[in-house]
């Protein structure tokens, strides 16, 4: 069976771009029989963006609660948290002693941090913690600790998957017999441009643009609210209008099959106003994903449930992590002296 393996950071809530980008056809990949899924919060991860503890800790259960009110099935899918496999902090450590410094100074988002210290006058040394410049080993460890043969990401992750590879290539030339592997090499999947859902104002969707139109926070209100903000021309009811002028049609797209899609389209072209746009835009929307809020509400009143669901999932997990993390321990030479 082909593994498939992707997480979520957990530092904050989510926006249909994720729900678009990655929770949407992660669960549809989940249902195919020859497939086997991990899916995963990356908690870890989050501490190097958000040292906010209640933030945290509220991120993680919704958007845990936000896989499962999407469809997640806790039977078919491994779910868990990173922080509950202590079997990847462990992977971690064994991948930074084969990956060069070199390699990781590459790194976009590292790279990012230190032009934005320079620009503002401040010493980078100081602002770029450890975490951030090692966050490409430990997402290499969340996905060589599971052999993950394809890992569904943005585009922004493409440049980790490549560095993933890379430790695994090394790793593997200097422990493993040559026809023998520890590590298969992941590819990254699902990378396309067009599946960067675009944001209100035409730029890739995003928190840090503020742009983004939530998924469940705020109900149905928050969704009506954030599309009335969608960046249109002047153009009045009656005005024939170019759909390509804003990211509305896109939005829709993303929700609607391909002739609901060319139907908007050329009702814009006649003249469709773009307020009614807008409310025929929310309610395509709200058809999918309302259903789904409701039992994100309900999740969300119960995290006794979700810690038992995540709890069986860690079980699942490292069922599989504990003796392949072994055979790499003996591999580097730290086994018992008998
Ligand atoms: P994160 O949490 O930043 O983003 C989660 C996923 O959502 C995708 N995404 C989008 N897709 C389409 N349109 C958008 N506007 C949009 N915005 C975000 C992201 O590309 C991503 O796939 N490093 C990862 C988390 C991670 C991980 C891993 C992923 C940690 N370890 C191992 C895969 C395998 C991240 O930053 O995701």
């Amino acid at each position: 069976k082909k593994r498939v393996l992707t997480g979520i950071n957990t530092t904050g809530t989510l926006h249909i771009g994720n729900y678009v980008g990655a929770i949407r056809p992660a669960i549809q990949d989940s249902r195919n029989p020859d497939v086997e899924s991990f899916l995963f919060l990356a908690d870890l991860h989050a501490l190097i963006k958000c040292q906010d503890p209640a933030r945290i800790e509220r991120s993680r259960m919704q958007i845990a609660a936000t896989w499962l009110a999407c469809g997640l099935d806790p039977e078919r899918v491994v779910f868990y948290r990173q922080s509950d496999i202590p079997e990847i902090p462990t992977l971690n450590w064994l991948l930074s002693c084969v990956m060069s410094k070199g390699l990781l100074n590459r790194a976009h988002a590292y790279k990012a941090k230190v032009d934005a210290a320079v620009a503002a006058g401040r010493d980078p040394d100081a602002d770029v913690s450890m975490g951030l410049f090692c966050y490409p080993v430990l997402m290499a460890a969340d996905i060589l600790m599971f052999n993950a043969n394809e890992v569904p990401v943005g585009h922004d992750q493409i440049q980790h998957l490549e560095m993933a590879r890379e430790a695994a290539q090394r790793f593997n030339n200097l422990y493993a017999p040559a026809d023998k592997p520890f590590f298969v090499l992941p590819q990254a999947t699902g990378g396309s441009d067009v599946e960067v859902l675009p944001g209100l104002d035409g730029r890739k969707m995003s928190k840090s643009y503020n742009n983004v139109i939530p998924l469940f926070e705020g109900g149905r209100k928050a969704l009506d609210e954030a599309i009335a903000r969608i960046v249109t021309d002047s153009r009045l009811p009656g005005e024939p209008k170019d759909p390509d002028s804003s990211s509305l049609a896109v939005l829709y797209q993303a929700f609607a099959t391909a002739e609901e899609t060319a139907a908007f389209r050329q009702e814009l072209c006649d003249g469709l106003g773009w307020g009614d746009a807008k409310k025929r835009l929310a309610e395509k929307i709200d058809a999918e994903i309302g259903p789904m809020r409701m039992r994100y509400e309900e999740l969300m009143a119960h995290p006794e449930k979700l810690e038992e669901i995540l709890q069986a999932g860690a079980k699942k997990a490292r069922a599989i992590a504990t003796p392949f993390l072994a055979d790499l321990m003996h591999a580097v030479g730290l086994k018992s002296f008998t």
